[in-house]
C-alpha cells in the first residue's frame, strides 16, 4: 500500500471528530451538563476512552456554544505541583473568551490576574510557557488553581466554563490535601464545571465516588463500559471505505472486533494495522496476518514482562489466555493452573491485576492485552 494513503484509524491518544465512535448517550449526558455548569466524573479501566469522551464533549460544547472556555490538565503528564500550575496557566492563557485578549498588552494583562508570578519563556512558535520553581509549595499551587477557577468563573457568567483534571487517580501523589482543597474551590465557583477522569477504580472510589470521599456527591458519575459491537461495525466499515481500502464485507470488520475487542484502543489498533497491510481491500486473511504482526512487534516486550513473573503467575496467565471457562474460585482452576488452592489463585490474580496484565470482565478475569494473550497462546512458545 502506498505510504501516502492516510490511515483512517487512530490509537494511542484521545480521539475526537471522525475518529470517535458511538457513546451517544454518554456524550449527550456530559455535553448537556457542561453547558449547564455541572461537573462530571468519568471512570473506566485504562484505554476505554475516558479522555476521548471528554475531548469530544468539549469539542461539541465549543461548536454549539462559541466562547466556551476549557482548561485541561493531565495529572500523569505533570508530575509536580509546579508542572500542573504551569500547564493550567498556559491553557487558561489561550482560552478564547479570556478578557486579557482584548488588551493591547495581552501577556502583562494576563499575568496581572494571577497572584503567584511564573517565569515566562517562549516556545518555537512564539507562545509563552509559564514556569514555576520545582520547589513550589502547596499554598502557591493552590493560589494558582484558585486564580484559574476565579477567572473561569468570571467567563462562566456568559459562557460554559470547564476545568478538566484527567488521570485524577494520581492526584494524591501531588498532595493528599489537594482533593479537599479542590472541593472547596469547586463549591465556591459554581459557574465552573469540574471534570475529573480516572482509571484505578479503588482510587477513584476513595477520592470521589464513595461516601466520605473528599469530592463525594458533587459530580455526575459517568462509568464507561466497552463500546458495543453495534457501534463499532458501522464505524469500522465507514472509516475503511472513506480511507480507500474497504473491508471485503461486514463479516471481516466483525473479525477485527472479535479478535481485538472489547477495549476501544485494541480495536482501533488492529483496524489500523489491517488497513496498513491492505492492498485495496481488507480481507479476513489480512486481519489475521495483522494480529500476527502486532504480536511480533511486541514479542520482546512480552517476553521481558513474562520473565519477571513468578511461575504460578505465568501458569495462571497462560491458562486465562487459553480461554478457560472454569471459575477462578474452583479447585479445578487451581489444580489446572498448578496452584495449591483457590486462595493462592486469588492472590495470584490480584498481583496480575495490580500489574495491569489481567482485568476483570463480565465473565471473569482475562488477559488485558489481546496481543499478549495471542503471544501466550503461541504453540511450543519460547515462554514455558
Ligand atoms: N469513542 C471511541 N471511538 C473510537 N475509538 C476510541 C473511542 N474511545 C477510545 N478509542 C480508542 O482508544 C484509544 C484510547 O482512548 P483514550 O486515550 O481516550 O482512553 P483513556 O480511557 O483515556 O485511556 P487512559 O486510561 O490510558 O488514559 C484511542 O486512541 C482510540 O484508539
Ligand atoms: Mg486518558
Amino acid at each position: 500500500m502506498p505510504i501516502s494513503k492516510r490511515n483512517p484509524f487512530d490509537y494511542g491518544g484521545p480521539v475526537s471528530g471522525p475518529h470517535f465512535a458511538g457513546r451517544h448517550d454518554e456524550l449527550t449526558a456530559v455535553t448537556r451538563r457542561l453547558a449547564d455548569h455541572i461537573g462530571v466524573v468519568v471512570t473506566a479501566p485504562r484505554r476505554y476512552g475516558k479522555s476521548s469522551l471528554i475531548k469530544e464533549a468539549c469539542a461539541r460544547l465549543t461548536a454549539s456554544t462559541p466562547g466556551s472556555a476549557i482548561v485541561s490538565v493531565n495529572l500523569l503528564q505533570t508530575s509536580s505541583l509546579a508542572a500542573v500550575s504551569g500547564v493550567l496557566l498556559k491553557n487558561l492563557y489561550h482560552v478564547p473568551g479570556g478578557p486579557w485578549h482584548r488588551l493591547a498588552q495581552v501577556l502583562p494583562g494576563f499575568l496581572r490576574r494571577v497572584r503567584v508570578q511564573p517565569s515566562v519563556t517562549f516556545d518555537s512558535s512564539g507562545q509563552p510557557t509559564f514556569n514555576f520553581s520545582p520547589s513550589m509549595t502547596l499554598d502557591s499551587a493552590v493560589e494558582i488553581i484558585s486564580d484559574v477557577y476565579q477567572l473561569l468563573d468570571k467567563i462562566g457568567e456568559k459562557h460554559p466554563a470547564v476545568l478538566v483534571f484527567d488521570e485524577f487517580q494520581v492526584v494524591a501523589d501531588l498532595s493528599s490535601h489537594l482533593p479537599g482543597l479542590l472541593k472547596g474551590l469547586a463549591d465556591e465557583h459554581r459557574r465552573v464545571s469540574l471534570v475529573l477522569s480516572g482509571s484505578k477504580h479503588h482510587l477513584m472510589e476513595s477520592l470521589v465516588l464513595s461516601k466520605g470521599a473528599p469530592l463525594y456527591n458533587m459530580l455526575e458519575h459517568v462509568a464507561l463500559g466497552p463500546l458495543p459491537k453495534d457501534d463499532w461495525l458501522p464505524f469500522l466499515l465507514a472509516r475503511a471505505r472513506a480511507g480507500g481500502s474497504p473491508f471485503a464485507d461486514e463479516s471481516v470488520a466483525d473479525v477485527v472486533w472479535q479478535m481485538s475487542g472489547p477495549v476501544p484502543f485494541d480495536v482501533q489498533k488492529l483496524a489500523y494495522e489491517s488497513f496498513a497491510q491492505a492492498d485495496g481491500v481488507i480481507s479476513r486473511a489480512i486481519v489475521i496476518r495483522s494480529v500476527e504482526t502486532l504480536v511480533r512487534h511486541q514479542a520482546s516486550d512480552f517476553a521481558k514482562t513474562f520473565e519477571k513473573l513468578s511461575p504460578g503467575q505465568r501458569r495462571v496467565l497462560k491458562f486465562l489466555a487459553a480461554g478457560t471457562t472454569l471459575s477462578t474460585g474452583s479447585s479445578e482452576f487451581a489444580g489446572s493452573a498448578g496452584l495449591a488452592n483457590a486462595t493462592s489463585v486469588r492472590k495470584t490474580l490480584r498481583a496480575l491485576e495490580d500489574a495491569e496484565l489481567v482485568v476483570g470482565r463480565e465473565n471473569g478475569p482475562v488477559v488485558d492485552d489481546p496481543s499478549f494473550a495471542a503471544w501466550l497462546r503461541l504453540p511450543g512458545g519460547n515462554h514455558d
